[in-house]
């Protein structure tokens, strides 16, 4: 239930499925990284909006990474979740599978970390909820993306 003191993973999480359509494909047959990146982010964006109840823009894309091909006419299903939030910042981890739409077997294809920034109604950063991790893995995402968050910030003050 969501209350002043945050809200769980779970109450914003969301999982569709699309089926990979020729004109989202490359000239192999295969998916076109793009046409996964703008479900990635849709999705995401959507996790963010649920979380915060604001409007939301993307400000980063991390650790993209396409691990396998998908195919025309695969099922594709993505599951994403907020991993941590920060002032006005929310990062949500997106998983991509491809399923095969007879049998169902399904394989981890792409996965990726968004995100995004809580905007208020003259467009500025504004402060999200916190976030109630409750499962040991929604615990682990959580200390995950801290030290991504960590990092990030202090390879940015290296290299300014
Ligand atoms: C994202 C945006 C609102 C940040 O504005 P800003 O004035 O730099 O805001 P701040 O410096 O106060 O940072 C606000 C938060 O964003 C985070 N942030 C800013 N740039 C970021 C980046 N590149 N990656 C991840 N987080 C970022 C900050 O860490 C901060 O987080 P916190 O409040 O949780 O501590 C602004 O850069 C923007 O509007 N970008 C364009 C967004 C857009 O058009 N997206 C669609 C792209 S196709």
């Amino acid at each position: 239930m969501a209350n002043e003191k945050g809200k769980s993973p779970k109450e914003s999480a969301v999982e569709t499925r699309y089926l990979l359509m020729p004109s989202q494909a490359n000239p192999q047959g295969t998916a076109f990284g793009g046409a996964i990146v703008a479900w990635i982010d849709m999705v995401a964006a959507m996790v963010a909006q649920r979380h915060c109840g604001k409007e939301v823009v993307t400000a980063g894309i991390d650790s993209l990474v396409f691990m396998e091909p998908v195919r025309i006419g695969d099922h594709v299903v993505l599951k994403a979740s907020i991993n941590y939030v920060g002032q006005s910042s929310m990062e949500v981890g997106v998983q991509v599978s491809r399923e095969d739409p007879y049998g169902g077997n399904r394989v981890i294809a792409t996965t990726a970390h968004l995100t995004f920034v809580a905007l208020d109604e003259n467009k500025k950063p504004t402060v999200v909820p916190p976030i109630l991790p409750e499962t040991e893995q929604e615990k682990k995402r959580y200390e995950n993306a801290r030290l991504r968050v960590k990092a990030r910030k202090e390879l940015l003050k290296k290299i300014s």
